[in-house]
């Protein structure tokens, strides 16, 4: 029998993942527009009870850790807040639907920028569109920076996921993405202490993230772009 399904970051080393986590590499989609709209199976990696996964992104077997993090002398100290998720989030309010944002958590999938922003979205949740649109780009947000909640039920739209890890392939961005763990799995950091267990969180695999253990885009974003990004979104 499998032991419960858990990630254990090794100090300056990989993810040791237990308990036979399913592993699934997907890619994002894009529509027409060049706007990122889903992500779907490109390849399941056969299962395993237990393996580690590259955190440093220089790994010669990815997306397994082949030691190359110690030839390296990676740093992969983890710096990112402990405070609960909804402490971080910055809540916006429409009509019918409320929107809590806790931008530090953002891995740039860019799934929340169709149709005007998922900001601009809320503000108009009492058109059926508009909601529809707003509800689709919250659910899919792979880092779970953003969650939409039903103002008349208090629910939050969330979709129910196996426990599983998929390993993002932003092909728009010609680079792989983060590591995307689904189903509340455990995240235990390398001091022993465990992170809030969510639905969705992404996880830095590039070892550049300035936020890690989580992503914060460094796969694709430099520090010039990160900074026009927050500027055009009216994140400062
Ligand atoms: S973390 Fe071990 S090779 Fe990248």
């Amino acid at each position: 029998m499998s032991s419960e399904m858990r990630i254990k970051i090794i100090k300056n080393g990989p993810y040791l993942v237990s308990g036979g986590v399913p592993l699934y590499q997907q890619v994002i989609i894009t529509d027409d527009a060049g706007h990122t709209r889903e992500l779907v199976d490109e390849k399941e990696y056969p299962k395993q009870e237990t393996y580690t996964l590259c955190r440093c992104g220089e790994s010669k077997n990815k997306p397994y850790c082949d030691g190359t993090h110690n030839d390296i002398d990676f740093d992969g100290t983890e710096t990112a807040s402990r405070k609960p998720y909804i402490d971080k989030a910055e809540v916006f309010e429409g009509p019918e639907l409320k929107l809590t944002d806790a931008y530090e958590f953002c891995d740039h999938s860019r799934f929340c920028l169709r149709s005007g922003g998922i900001r601009k979205l809320i503000k108009e949740s009492d058109n059926p569109e508009a909601r529809k649109t707003a509800i689709e780009e919250a659910m899919i947000c792979p880092s779970g920076r953003l969650v939409l909640w039903d103002k008349k039920t208090g629910e939050a739209f969330e979709k129910e996921f196996e426990p599983s890890i998929v390993l993002v392939h932003d092909e728009q961005k010609k680079c792989q993405g983060p590591i995307w763990v689904r189903g509340k799995i455990t995240i235990e950091s390398s001091d022993g202490s465990e992170y809030e267990a969510r639905n969705r969180v992404t996880l830095c695999r590039c070892g550049k993230s300035e936020n890690k253990p989580y992503c914060d885009g460094s796969h694709w974003m430099n520090a010039e772009q990160k900074l026009k990004f927050r500027k055009k979104w009216g994140l400062d």
